[in-house]
């Protein structure tokens, strides 16, 4: 495999049960490369993720991750860091900041063994990168949601690591934050050289940062660059709704409406 291609799938089919929810998927992700994944709901965006992680098996097909099969993997495992639609914390559990980062490092630091230098100076450079580092001794609890999903980016990141899969990370938060944070993304995306796979609903901030995009309905509908995918009937196909594209400037804002009848691009 080329060694720039991070992550590669080939006629990737993923089932639960006997309900096929991805069916015949080929992609390749490269070193460096922002990808947003579009999608309706039930679309199979966070299956993707799973079997890109290794936690659900394909049925046919293959997919590998650093040129090996993801079930497989070992200290790679270390050089991809997870941030889940659903993260299974307590916010009410009284743990500062920095402990939550920290937690992060624990496959690294092995079970039972107290952090060592390296360890907490990753955890700062987290927490530094995600612009939290004067929220470290507050309690989880007391954040804004923004910031809350700030801190879970950086237990992510405090492995350091190559590869960055981050399901709807704005779930929670309101347009004005939700910019913000895909400004602040996309800025550490320039810094970091980070591989970054992004599944969000968002269209319009998809098609304005991303390097390249996959819209997703169990089979891959479209993708390539933001531009050229988003502008046929794909929104369409994958979301029985009419989409039109907008040029501003060399930016495209998408706007999407309910009606049935032919798209425009302007
Ligand atoms: N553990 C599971 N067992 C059985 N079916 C599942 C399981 N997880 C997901 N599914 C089904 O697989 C399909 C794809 O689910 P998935 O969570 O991947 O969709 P999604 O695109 O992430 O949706 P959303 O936008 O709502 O997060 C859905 O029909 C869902 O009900
Ligand atoms: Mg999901």
């Amino acid at each position: 495999m080329n060694d720039n291609v991070l992550i590669s799938a080939r006629h990737l089919s993923v089932a639960y049960q006997d309900k096929l929810v991805l069916e015949d998927i080929t992609f390749d992700i490269r070193r460096g490369e922002f990808w947003g994944v579009l999608g309706p709901n039930g679309s199979g965006k966070t299956t993707l993720l799973r079997t890109i992680l290794g936690l659900t098996l394909p049925i046919s097909g293959s997919i590998q991750i650093f040129g090996k099969n993801p079930a497989e993997l070992g200290v790679e495992r270390d050089r991809i860091g997870y941030v889940p639609q659903h993260a299974l914390i307590d916010f009410n559990f009284p743990i500062r900041v920095k402990d939550v980062v920290l937690l992060g490092r624990s496959r690294k630091i092995g079970i039972g063994k107290r952090a060592g230098e390296s360890d907490l100076e990753a955890v700062d450079a987290a927490m530094k990168l995600v612009e939290i580092t004067d929220l470290a001794n507050r309690q989880i609890g007391r954040l804004s949601g923004g910031q809350r999903q700030r801190v879970l980016i950086a237990r992510a990141l405090a492995l350091q690591p190559e590869i960055l899969l981050l399901d709807e990370p704005t779930a929670a938060l309101d347009v004005n934050a939700a910019e913000s944070f895909y400004e602040w993304l996309h800025a550490m995306h320039e810094k970091m050289k980070l591989t970054l796979v992004l599944v969000s609903h968002d269209i319009g901030v998809v098609s304005r940062y991303v390097s390249a995009v996959a819209c997703l309905n169990r089979t891959l509908v479209a993708h390539g660059v933001p531009a050229e995918v988003l502008a046929g009937d794909t929104l369409e196909k994958m979301y029985g709704c009419d989409a039109m594209l907008f040029g501003h400037g060399a930016v495209p804002h998408m706007v999407v409406t309910p009606a049935k009848s032919g798209g425009h691009t302007h």
